[in-house]
């Protein structure tokens, strides 16, 4: 029996699959979703004693997202007595003036960084026992506290996956769910790959991140996720109910 559930979107690369690798621990089911299924994470899990499901699924398609968000939970073994639901996945384009927005990049943008985080809590909230120990950790950004030309939507996303967190923390008040939403700092992932690509243009900043990365600022997904995966676990978890890793 699986004393422990960890659910982790977005595991196939970056963070999320750092966090999926460091979360196979004996006793665990872990429960990952993405477009890509997570390469050796079936393996790592094995020799870590560790139950390990993959659900393919666009985390853009709404529609999708919750019929896969309520299959997973009718799907898990009743008796644990942890679930972790980590809401990593996300995207950072469109990275482009806000003048030249189109309907389907800010659509997508919007499913994946908010709306998928909503639709998983929602089946959690409605799914798991009250009486289990449920803890919900959104995958934010210092973008959602801080604007940046050019990321206007990125930014716009992460703040309202802020407000989306402090708002179900209110709601659940008594409930037992505790919730939080961590800036995890800078991090060395194919997302930043991706952001020292564009150009300036489109993002001006992007001389700060490729200075970020030069001088060996960047975080190791790794040691991120180890260090969010104790966050987790804290006593205190869900009193911050904005946090950022860098303060722990
Ligand atoms: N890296 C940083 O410096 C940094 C800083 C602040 C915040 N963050 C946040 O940390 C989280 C992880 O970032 P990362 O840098 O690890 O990003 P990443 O390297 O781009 O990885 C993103 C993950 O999200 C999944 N994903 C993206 N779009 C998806 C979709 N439509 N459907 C399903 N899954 C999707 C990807 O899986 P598939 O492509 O296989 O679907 C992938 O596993 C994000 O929420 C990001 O905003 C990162």
């Amino acid at each position: 029996m699986s004393e422990t559930i960890v659910i982790v979107s977005g595991a196939s690369r970056g963070l999320g699959a750092a966090l999926a690798l460091a979360a196979c621990r004996p006793g665990t089911l872990l429960v990952t979703l993405s477009r890509t299924e997570p390469a050796l994470l079936a393996q790592h899990a094995r020799e870590h004693q560790c139950a390990h499901r993959h659900y393919t699924v666009d985390l853009a398609d709404p529609v999708a997202t919750e019929a896969v968000a309520q299959g997973l939970f009718s799907e898990l073994p009743g008796g644990a007595r942890r679930y972790r639901l980590i809401n990593n996945a996300g995207t950072v384009e469109p990275i482009t003036p806000a003048a030249t927005l189109d309907a389907a990049a800010v659509a997508h943008a919007l499913h994946v960084n908010v709306a998928a985080a909503m639709l998983l809590t929602a089946a959690l909230l409605s799914s798991a026992p009250s009486t289990a120990d449920r803890r919900v950790l959104n995958i934010s950004s210092g973008a959602g506290r801080r604007p940046m030309p050019g990321w206007s939507v990125y930014c716009a996303t992460k703040a309202a996956l802020d407000m989306y967190t402090r708002t179900v923390k209110l709601e659940q008040q008594g409930s037992g769910l505790r919730i939080a939403a961590l800036a995890p700092g800078v991090i060395d992932t194919p997302m930043q790959a991706a952001i020292r690509a564009t150009l300036p243009d489109a993002f001006p900043a992007v001389e700060d991140f490729k200075a970020l990365h030069r001088s060996g600022q960047l975080a190791a997904p790794a040691d991120v996720a180890a260090r969010i995966l104790d966050y987790l676990e804290r006593d205190d978890f869900g009193q911050t109910e904005l946090d950022d890793i860098r303060d722990y």
